[in-house]
């Protein structure tokens, strides 16, 4: 498993098929998935309109595996209950989302969560900065957020090795996730740049093989560039 290189990779339902979604993430777990990403959009945050709690709940059932829920949405402290009523495992928020991220980030960690906090292509890694010593999960967008299969934005990675930085210098515990165009030929610099858990939605859901191909070649790219164990 990639994990064995101490990197994650979470696949994300949005591009699952919907007709078949528990049969679609215990495929994921079967070929060895650390967790499923699961993105919620609201309509105003990003344009699309995804899914909410009830499909949180639908997932837990299917699976064991912790579920990062990645809020695309305004006002998101208004929900962490019925998230963590669902099932998630993980709340991230998206830093332009709330003026009030800090008090957000601690209320998902008083509601006995694990706290993420997201930012944009086109946020700079100083909006984050004064969030870092309170979040479990640090998570660089490296496409604008809203769809699934779009290209991986190369400018990212050097904002992921800036974090990465930031979060050894001060011996801080938060994993550096990376979500948007991430495959096999993606995966490596992201990793080489410090990222630890990998999002992947099209690589895995759309692998022209299947899910378990899709997996396999990511964790190739992986080991690449960790080196096998
Ligand atoms: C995009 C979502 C991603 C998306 C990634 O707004 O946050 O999680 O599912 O999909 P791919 O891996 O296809 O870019
Ligand atoms: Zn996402």
């Amino acid at each position: 498993m990639a994990a064995e290189h101490g990197i994650t990779i979470a696949p994300s339902i949005l591009s699952a098929n919907f007709g078949r979604l528990a049969e679609q993430v215990r495929e994921a777990e079967e070929a060895g998935a650390d967790a499923i990403h699961i993105d919620v959009m609201d309509g105003h945050f990003v344009p699309p309109i995804t899914m909410g709690p009830l499909v949180v709940e639908a997932v837990r059932r299917a699976t064991t595996l912790p579920l990062d829920v990645h809020l695309m949405i305004e006002r998101p402290e208004l929900l962490i209950e019925a998230f963590r009523k669902a099932g998630a495992s993980n709340l991230t928020i998206h830093v332009e989302a709330t003026p009030h991220p800090h008090r957000v980030l601690h209320e998902i960690r008083a509601a006995g969560l694990t706290a993420g906090i997201g930012l944009n292509p086109g946020t700079p890694v100083s909006a984050i900065e004064e969030l870092l010593g309170g979040v479990d999960v640090v998570l660089v967008m490296s496409v604008n957020p809203g769809w699934g299969g779009q290209p991986f934005i190369p400018a990212t990675v050097e904002k992921m090795r800036r974090i990465r930085t930031l979060l050894d210098e001060a011996g801080l515990p938060a994993v550096l996730e990376v979500d948007g165009g991430v495959s096999a030929k993606t995966a490596g610099a992201c990793v080489a740049a410090g990222a630890r858990m990998l999002v992947a939605g099209n690589a895995v859901y759309g692998a022209p093989e299947g899910v378990g191909a899709g997996m396999a070649q990511l964790r190739a790219a992986i080991a690449a560039v960790m080196g096998r164990a």
